[in-house]
């Protein structure tokens, strides 16, 4: 692989790579505002100047300009390195690239800052981008000085609705552009584009328009600063109190990359932010998967019922063992659910296949919904793959209300409240529903078991290219919820059978490890499918 030197580092890089997007692999960063992985280069904030060495033999590319000298008052003709923006300089075998150790770098960065600060409000203390803003960071890293101008800063139009979801503050803006990007190269909608001229620059909706459709929340995600803010996410939290665990986003069969920043003083999700995976989601996430995280908390099944009234676990788990004894195998169906982790799912199908010998197992999920060729699948649940491939003979939920029509089923076992279609056909059975969240199938349950979500466990979902990734544990359980390969756990012994997983250590290996010698049932999954999420 070709090298430069950066700094006296050498970088490796692949022909066609920019200086800065080299160095970004390596896990340097040349600050920036303009650039952004996922976006066109159009080097317009100048943070990423560099100094390149001329090559021997070669001329210095230099510029006549005017200094200051503090001695006599007097400016004096000097020559300085014509600086060159990394952001768009592509990386040459052999190349030297002064960064960090180069004094002309070091004022250009300092001069750039201050520059842009010149009109900034520096409302750090109520703007919502304090904690994880570039204008905070690199003047702590590259300028470190007051401001010199006393005049009236520039006014520019602050607290403007964009659309539903955004409200823009044009005095914080940096004109990095990232946002007209954004919507331009990746929504594929160019509602958003620059008005006037220098200290008037500001970011304007098309005539007519709003910001609004399937990707507006990535406007603010790429904005370096506190311009673009979330109506969802602004005033409601400080980043320096957030934690955050990798997760997957659940909202449809993509399994988006995520970290859901959560307060662990409240045991609360505040958000998801977009986790870069080149293979998955590259740098990106919907409106809808951004707004997902709230599935931590609202609609969430926390206690035990059994007909419909709050019961104890053991109460509840009483009740199934009445239920189950002396029911013919056969006349068990067990549901599996895409919404669940392929542990969830793997105890149930453990439970139906292996301790009670049925082959009635069937599988369910959210109904299909819109998609688009950016991101967002048709199919709204994170772990059909995983479904597929840990059951493949699995029958729909449509044959499941058949065969309880026919009387051949008359109790059911199932993971999760929701359905692909009208559930109410399960009236008709004894159905125990083990859950996370409300639906049709948690209203007509003679026994509903609380499940934790995604957010408060460690789970592995198959996203539709068939890739493994995990999402990890952030909250703590809620109410009396355990993982529902814990309930399925407990439901086992309750119909009086010997489960034989109490871990998800053990689960996992059973997961990686089965051969489908071993269970003539289960397919042999792939080990690694996300390097990053495992
Ligand atoms: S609003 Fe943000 S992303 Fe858009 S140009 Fe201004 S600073 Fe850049
Ligand atoms: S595309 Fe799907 S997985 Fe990705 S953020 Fe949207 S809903 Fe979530
Ligand atoms: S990052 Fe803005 S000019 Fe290079």
């Amino acid at each position: 692989m070709p090298t430069f030197k950066l700094d006296g580092k050498t970088i490796p890089f692949e022909p066609g790579d920019t200086i800065i997007r080299a160095a970004d692999r390596q896990g340097i960063e040349i600050p920036h505002y303009c650039w952004h992985p996922g976006l066109s280069a159009p080097a317009n904030c100048r943070m990423c100047l560099v100094e390149i060495l001329p090559k021997p033999g070669q001329k210095p590319l230099s510029l006549d300009i005017l200094e200051l000298d503090p001695k006599t008052g007097e400016y004096k003709p000097v020559q300085k390195p014509k600086l060159q923006p990394a952001c768009y300089m592509t990386a040459g075998e052999g190349m030297e690239v002064l960064g960090d150790t180069s004094p002309h770098v070091q004022r250009a960065r300092h001069d750039v800052q201050e520059y842009l600060l010149l009109n900034h409000p520096v409302d750090c203390p109520i703007c919502d981008q304090a904690g994880e803003c570039k204008l905070q960071d690199y003047w702590l890293e590259h300028q470190k000085t007051s401001k010199r101008m006393h005049d009236e800063p520039v006014h520019k139009p602050k607290g403007v609705e964009f659309g539903p979801t955004i409200v823009y503050d044009a005095e914080r803006c940096v004109m990095c552009t990232r946002c007209i990007r954004f919507m331009d190269e990746i929504a594929k909608d160019p509602v958003l584009d620059m008005r006037e001229r220098g200290n008037l620059n500001e970011i304007t909706v098309a005539p007519g328009r709003q910001l609004e459709g399937h990707y507006t929340f990535m406007t603010e995600h790429v904005c370096p600063v506190g311009a673009l803010t979330t109506k969802d996410f602004r005033f409601k939290a400080r980043v320096w109190f957030l934690r955050s665990a990798p997760s997957v986003c659940q909202g449809c069969a993509t399994g988006c990359n995520a970290h859901l920043d959560y307060d662990p003083r409240y045991n609360k999700a505040y958000r998801y932010r977009p986790r870069d995976n080149e293979k998955v989601n590259k740098y990106w996430m919907c409106d809808e998967g951004m707004l997902s995280y709230r599935e931590a908390h609202d609609g969430r099944v926390t206690e035990p019922t059994v007909a419909g009234k709050p019961a104890s676990t053991q109460a509840a788990l009483d009740e199934v063992k009445r239920l189950f004894t002396g029911v013919p195998k056969d006349a068990i169906a067990f549901l599996l659910h895409a919404r669940y982790s392929l542990e969830d799912n793997w105890a149930l199908r453990e439970l139906a296949m292996v301790l009670v010998g049925s082959h009635h197992v069937y599988a369910s999920g959210r109904p299909d919904g819109y998609a688009d060729d950016i991101l967002i699948h048709k199919d709204k649940n994170p772990n059909s793959a995983g479904i597929k491939q840990l059951a493949p003979g699995a029958k729909s939920f449509k044959d499941l209300l058949g065969d309880v029509s026919l009387g051949r089923v008359t109790h059911v076992v199932s993971l999760g409240g929701s359905a692909p279609e009208d559930a109410g056909g399960l009236r008709d059975a004894k159905v125990v529903a083990i859950s996370a969240h409300e639906g049709p199938l948690t209203k007509l349950a003679r026994v509903v078991l609380p499940a934790t979500s995604w957010a408060e466990h460690s789970g592995t979902y198959v996203n539709a290219k068939g890739m493994r990734q995990i999402a990890e544990k952030a909250l703590e359980p809620q109410g009396a919820s355990k993982p529902a390969w814990k309930q399925v756990a407990d439901v086992a012994t309750a119909m009086g059978y010997s489960p034989s997983w109490s871990k998800l250590k053990g689960i996992r290996a059973e997961l990686i490890g089965t051969a489908a010698a071993d269970r003539p049932s289960g397919p042999v999954l792939p080990t690694v499918g996300n390097a990053s999420a495992e």
